[in-house]
């Protein structure tokens, strides 16, 4: 009893020690590579919504639509172009880095050595700029970083991880660099490994990308043909779950945690369970399979993602089940259309 009493007053000081230090410290400057993607755009504005517009720069390698460039600071970075980096992290004073740019999988398996570049040499750039200037690092890792010997229903947070996808394999690297850093230098790293995420903004070439195009083409043509086959099952998320998670955990004190590399997720579906929820609001549509070079690659990832770990440690909970993710899907990529006529 008197140790439960001890545990509980500790964690009652670190909860208010935190809240007290969020309302006096100023925001933190956080800087996103590879922020044109799916995530990077939204991952922004959600930040910007947080913590103020001036304090998150968007950045990438290419040009940016003059919608992302009036919205929030916008500058040109290459992560493979190590000078240029600590000049951004110098010039903005940055705290927080924000590492997005990457090879997805169907894509890095099209061009192998661009992804070893961007992916593998990506890293080890960012990763040294953190440890140099004392930045808080987060990267993103994903299903993906697990093979065909892990265990697939569930998949824990520690087991057997041999991918057979470069990105995988780059991935894994990523989390393994950052632990790294972290116990022999004391670096900030973190890390969520995401399930497929879905919005309503264009994917990045990944293997869950199917349960973004289905709305897109149910939508505009009324109908979809699949690349993966009826019964396979994949873990899933909605962006607001997956970009609610990354600022929770980014904000969590380091005292909370256990590990630097958590398994995060929402739901877990097929593309049949999918579709039979899309009826509900898009009656009429056809659906046809023909599984390609993707199916193998979804049948070596889990199909179950165990985050217990993250529930328990930082309090992670999703909120968004199939349900709320059809019925966002089907109104965001409505006005998508109606707004660009993609
Ligand atoms: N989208 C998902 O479902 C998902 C799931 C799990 C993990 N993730 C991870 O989240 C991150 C973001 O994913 P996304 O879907 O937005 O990816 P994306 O492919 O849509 O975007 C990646 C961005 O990286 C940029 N990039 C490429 N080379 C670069 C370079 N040399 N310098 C700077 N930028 C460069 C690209 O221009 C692109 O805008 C990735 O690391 C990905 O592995 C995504």
């Amino acid at each position: 009893m008197t140790l439960l009493r001890s545990i509980l007053s500790v964690f009652t000081v670190n909860s208010r020690k935190y809240s007290l230090n969020l309302q006096s410290k100023k925001p933190p400057k956080i800087l996103i590579t590879g922020g044109l993607g799916q995530l990077g755009v939204e991952c922004a504005k959600y930040l910007r919504g947080k913590y103020g517009r001036e304090s998150v720069i968007l950045s990438d390698i290419i040009k940016p639509t003059a919608e992302v460039f009036n919205d929030g600071p916008y500058i040109f970075a290459d992560i493979l172009d190590f000078k240029g980096l600590q000049r951004i992290v110098v010039d903005h004073r940055v705290d927080w880095l924000i590492h997005f740019s990457a090879l997805l999988s169907a894509i890095g398996e099209q061009n192998v050595p661009l992804a070893v570049r961007v992916n593998i040499e990506g890293m080890h750039n960012v990763i040294e700029l953190a440890k140099q200037y004392g930045l808080r690092i987060f990267v993103p890792s994903t299903i993906g970083a697990f093979g065909p010997d892990s265990p697939r229903n569930p998949t824990p947070n520690i087991t057997v991880q041999r991918p057979r996808t470069i990105y995988g394999v780059s991935k894994v690297h990523a989390e393994l660099l950052g632990e790294y850093y972290f116990h022999k230098f004391g670096l900030d790293f973190r890390c969520l490994r995401f399930p497929g995420v879905i919005s309503s903004d264009p994917p990045g070439g990944g293997t869950t990308d199917y349960a973004i195009a289905i709305f897109h083409d149910v939508i505009r043509k009324g109908r979809y043909e699949c690349y993966l086959k009826p019964d396979t099952m994949l873990p899933m998320m909605h962006v607001r779950d997956a970009l609610r998670a990354l600022s929770e955990y980014l904000e969590a004190p380091n005292e909370m945690l256990n590990r630097r590399v958590y398994n995060v997720t929402s739901m877990s579906f097929t593309p049949e369970e999918l579709a039979d929820r899309m009826v509900k609001h898009l009656p009429e549509f056809q659906i046809t399979y023909r599984p390609d070079s993707r199916q193998e690659i979804a049948d070596s990832w889990p199909q179950v993602f165990d985050d217990s770990e993250a529930r328990r440690d930082w309090n992670w909970k999703p909120r968004v089940d199939l349900d709320d993710l059809v019925t966002l899907m089907v109104k965001e990529v409505k006005e998508k259309i109606a707004a660009n006529g993609f």
